[in-house]
């Protein structure tokens, strides 16, 4: 039976990667996963994750599975760290979620019970989005729509032919929206685009499915958290998938949250029953170890504010390296790349075509994607320059 099964091409990212790692120039500059990485090149594990798995292994008794739901302080901290702890919809009862693994989790958790609600919805991505959201979703059985999203010529939202698309979004529908830090743009929505999308959704009746797998490393927490924060406040329905892996550096722990805000307490018991029936099926129980760390830190007043300094941090360097990867590439270039130090979080195309984007890899070993998103926090002191003038000499 295997035997009837054909190959499939290399993940267009981790394949990517892959060829990064195996290529033995000394420059190689490798700017395709979306992990953050300090200037030496490292992923860090955050100090505060560090105390907090000293504790947990000093005071851990058991390897028990978790319910299916996961763990409770995690899922409370997490509602407060996404919606605000003053959020209206948590004090009405009306938010559930459920821990999940990683943040891949929670869209496939969120779309299953879309799924089990609405199997006709169709799911407006924008375009582009990261290809991962078409798999997770769509394998569900939930059906695709696009709208128009970025705007190549002028390194920005298309706000005008965003609305012109979700015009046809209708009851039933769901939009799925980048909370912050879109990947792969980094162009993000204002808070004034964020209450045009609210009034349409109230106006139409679609629901909005938020993945926020960046909050923090954009302007801030709160301020990354805006924009679903916003919809929550106005809407009767919101489902949300949230990440720990890159704001806690929990990546390969696989650590995530699916937060549905519903339109009343007992419509919120039903849909936890939903999600934790989907998580039965898929994976039956989440894996412990990075929520009962990420709950550690968030639930503990010392951890909590040393993780957020750390992240604060990150966050400062990312927008540096912005600045100084803008000023770099303007002067090897003589071209304008303003747009730069105005995108948000880990991503940006550098406006490649994708033959330039494939020249950097074959004849310099510096890998970005075909369409030329990079992953800014792959820059650093030892590499800017040669970057910025391999970049100006495939322009
Ligand atoms: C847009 C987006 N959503 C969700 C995720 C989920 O990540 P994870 O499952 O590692 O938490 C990622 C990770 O790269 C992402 O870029």
């Amino acid at each position: 039976m295997l035997q009837s099964l054909e190959p499939l091409p290399a993940d267009p990212i981790l394949g990517l990667s892959a060829a990064a790692r195996a290529d033995d120039n000394p420059d190689k500059v490798d700017l395709t996963v979306g992990i953050y990485m300090d200037d030496a090149g490292v992923c860090p594990v955050f100090k505060a994750v560090q105390l907090a798995q000293k504790a947990l292994e000093a005071e851990e008794v058991t390897k028990a599975y978790l319910p299916p739901a996961g763990d409770e302080q995690f899922n409370r901290c997490m509602q407060h760290l996404v919606l605000g702890v003053g959020s209206p919809a948590l004090g009405a009862g009306r938010v559930c979620s459920i821990q999940t693994p990683g943040g891949c989790g929670a869209l496939r958790i969120g779309a299953e019970v879309i799924f089990a609600a609405a199997p006709d919805a169709r799911v407006w991505i924008s375009d582009p989005t990261w290809p991962v959201h078409i798999p997770l979703v769509g394998s569900v059985g939930l059906g695709f729509e696009t709208y128009r999203y970025y705007n190549v010529a002028d390194h920005g939202v298309d706000f005008e032919g965003m609305v012109a698309d979700l015009r046809h979004a209708r009851a039933g529908d769901v939009v799925l929206l980048h909370g912050c830090c879109h990947n792969p743009s980094g162009a993000d929505l204002t808070l004034e685009q964020w209450e045009v999308v609210a009034g349409m959704a109230e106006a139409q009746g679609f629901t909005p499915f938020v993945d926020i797998a960046y909050q923090g490393l954009g302007d801030g927490l709160d301020e990354d958290a805006a924009g679903v924060r916003l919809l929550v406040e106005r809407l009767p329905e919101v489902v949300i998938a949230a990440s720990c892996s890159k704001n806690l550096g929990l990546y390969r722990e696989r650590t995530g949250a699916a937060i549905f805000v519903c339109q009343d307490a007992a419509n919120a018991q039903t849909v936890l029953n939903q999600a934790k029936a989907a998580a039965r099926r898929v994976y039956s129980m989440p894996p412990a170890h990075g929520a009962l760390l990420a709950g550690r830190v968030l639930g503990d007043t010392g951890l909590d504010a040393l993780w957020r300094e750390e992240l604060e941090q990150m966050c400062a360097r990312i927008n540096g390296l912005r600045s100084d990867l803008r000023a770099a590439l303007e002067k090897a270039s003589g071209r304008d790349f303003a747009f730069i130090e105005k995108e948000k979080g880990m991503f940006s195309f550098l406006g490649l075509a994708p033959a330039q984007a494939q020249r950097l890899r074959a004849e310099f070993s510096v890998y970005m994607l075909d369409s030329s998103r990079i992953n800014v926090a792959g820059v650093n002191a030892g590499n800017i320059d040669y970057l910025a003038q391999c970049v100006a000499k495939v322009l």
